[in-house]
């Protein structure tokens, strides 16, 4: 790891990866090419079914491609025994399932200190650092409730805040704010993204929200649901052309005070529709 920055956290090569749906071959992702740098945060944008849960999956090592490799600080998935593979993902992943896992027989509290105890850290410490998490994720006065007695969305808060706890330099969310209202998206999402700035982390999360996406991430990766894919900074590939394309729906991006929003574009533009601002 002495050359951790110039390393690329993540890199695909070549990635691909078919399933076998009945008679059919689907190839849901196709030769993807791209590296993930320390400190970047990425965005997965797709259709349902467009195959972002594959590629996660794929990129935090719990699949195995068709083709091509993914290398994760620059060791292959391929190339490492089932033993090495573990050790990586314990000690340089987290993982935000789609359908995220507590377990049911812990509070709150304890959900997030487990992680940290199994890394060794003292039970106080854990403790400490969990209660201080929480409290930033607003579930302060809920650390004594088990996953049962929370809502889906305090459920979800409490697996985003057990991922933050942990000083894992990468980070893979799958929806991570699906089940969150209005304000807790932004207040989580914005959470999120500081901890990465302040700390180097690297995060790579699937989301529907385009202007969450938009102001949360530095880069961005489009699946267009064929195997075919963008990847690039967001302002170069958060386009509207390119966004419809991979969205299979006309997307406008409004200037509106300063920021840009993305809307579904309804045939009855509004507003004036113009292109995404490039920053050099
Ligand atoms: N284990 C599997 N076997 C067969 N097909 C699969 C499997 N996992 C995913 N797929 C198919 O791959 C496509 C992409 O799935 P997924 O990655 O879950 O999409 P997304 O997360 O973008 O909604 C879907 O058509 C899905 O049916
Ligand atoms: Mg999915």
């Amino acid at each position: 790891m002495s050359n951790m920055t110039d390393t690329p956290v993540l890199a695909c090569r070549a990635l691909g990866k078919t399933f076998k749906q009945g008679d059919y071959q689907v190839r849901v992702l196709d030769n993807i090419d791209f590296a993930i740098r320390r400190g970047e945060r990425v965005a997965i944008v797709g259709a349902s079914g467009s195959g972002k849960s594959t590629l996660l999956h794929l990129l935090g090592g719990l699949d195995t491609p068709t083709t091509g490799s993914v290398t994760l600080l620059g060791e292959d998935f391929a190339t490492l025994s089932e033993t090495r593979r573990g050790e990586l993902r314990n000690h340089s992943l987290g993982f935000v399932y789609q359908f995220h896992h507590l377990l049911p027989e812990f509070s709150a509290l304890d959900n997030v200190a487990m992680p940290l105890m199994i890394r060794r850290e003292k039970r106080a410490v854990a403790v400490e650092k969990a209660q201080a998490i929480l409290e930033r994720v607003g579930l302060g006065k809920r650390v004594v409730h088990r996953p049962g007695e929370l809502s889906g969305g305090e459920r979800q808060r409490v697996a985003i805040a057990a991922l933050l706890a942990q000083d894992t330099p990468l980070l893979l969310l799958d929806e991570p704010a699906n089940a969150l209202d209005l304000a807790h998206q932004v207040a989580v999402t914005s959470l999120m993204a500081r901890l990465c700035r302040e700390e180097g982390r690297t995060v790579v999360s699937v989301g529907h929200d385009l202007n969450l996406a938009w102001s949360g991430a530095s880069h961005a990766l489009l699946l267009n649901g064929d195997g075919s894919w963008h990847a690039g900074p967001t302002a170069e590939v958060m386009r509207p052309d390119l966004l419809s394309r991979c969205l299979g729906h006309p997307i406008a991006a409004i200037a509106h005070g300063g920021r840009t929003v993305f809307l579904p574009d309804e045939g009855e533009p509004r507003a004036t529709v113009m292109p995404v601002r490039r920053t050099p």
